[in-house]
């Protein structure tokens, strides 16, 4: 796992951004995992303007969402479709054929996450996926407890998520109790894998995923089972690793060797 921490979340995000540019130069054919929530704004955002300013090219990408609340249509503005299409895909060229979002209205959950899982294959493989992480350690919508191995399928959300997740509603009652979610297996196939987390309120849950044991009780901490993670942290959100110093000095012993590759983060 290499830990990157920067001073602002602007430099985190721009960070990410250079690591998904340098993919779609080197393949423009690249198929990229998407997440949602507050933390990838600013990663969206510099793609944009990435994509505006420099000619990003996003025709030959592919992507998949992470996940999905069930019973929402893919209009309504607190679906996973409704956020992508407003903060990335519309202001973009990524064609709309190559867009998957888990649809939250499948007749047959079962037959939809079989489909996500096959499609993804079809695809040839996730290259880069992008994470948040939430408050209980989840990724994507893998809750605590979730197998390790899991695959896309049904999720029954936490308490503690749908409370996180009620500041986009307008009650918690309105929060929906079940999503669709790609698992922890599925995640740890990608290539390669970009964990953002942002603000000290993320801080002792990434020192328990980063610094903490393998456990299902926090399924970020899965991903220290996977050889190509970046984990890219604001101050607050790494306050509480015991190895900051370590990851600091790692990262300035790369920045002499190739300063091309860590200049944006300091
Ligand atoms: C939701 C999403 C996760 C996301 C998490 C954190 O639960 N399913 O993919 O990582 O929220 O959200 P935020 O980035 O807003 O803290």
């Amino acid at each position: 796992m290499e830990v990157i921490i920067t001073k602002t979340t602007d430099e985190a995000s721009a960070f990410a951004a250079e690591i998904i540019e340098r993919k779609l130069m080197s393949k423009p054919t690249a198929v990229l995992g998407l997440a949602t929530g507050s933390t990838p704004l600013g990663l969206y955002k510099e793609l944009v303007k990435r994509h505006r300013e420099k000619g990003l090219d996003f025709s030959k990408v592919t992507t998949f969402n992470l996940d999905e609340y069930i019973g929402l249509s893919p209009s309504h503005p607190q679906s996973y479709r409704y956020f992508m299409e407003e903060n990335l895909f519309k202001h973009i060229n990524v064609p709309a054929g190559a867009i998957h979002v888990p649809y939250g209205h499948a007749d047959s959950v079962l037959d939809f996450c079989a489909w996500y899982e096959d499609e993804i294959k079809r695809s040839g493989g996730i290259d880069i996926q992008i994470l948040g992480i939430g408050g209980d350690g989840h990724i994507a919508f893998n809750e605590p407890g979730s197998s390790l191995g899991s695959r896309t399928r049904l999720k029954t959300l936490t308490e503690q998520t749908i409370r996180d997740n009620a500041r986009f509603f307008s009650s918690m009652d309105e929060v929906p109790r079940f999503a669709i979610t790609m698992g922890v297996g599925t995640i740890l196939e990608a290539r390669q894998i970009i964990l953002l987390a942002f603000g000290a309120s993320k801080a002792d849950i990434i020192a328990e995923a980063i610094e903490g044991p393998v456990t299902s009780q926090v399924t970020a901490s899965a991903l220290q089972l996977h050889p190509d993670v970046t984990v890219c942290l604001d101050q607050p959100a790494a306050a509480k690793l015991k190895r900051a110093d370590y990851y600091r000095w790692v990262f300035e012993q790369k920045r002499r060797l190739v300063p091309s590759l860590v200049s944006r983060a300091s």
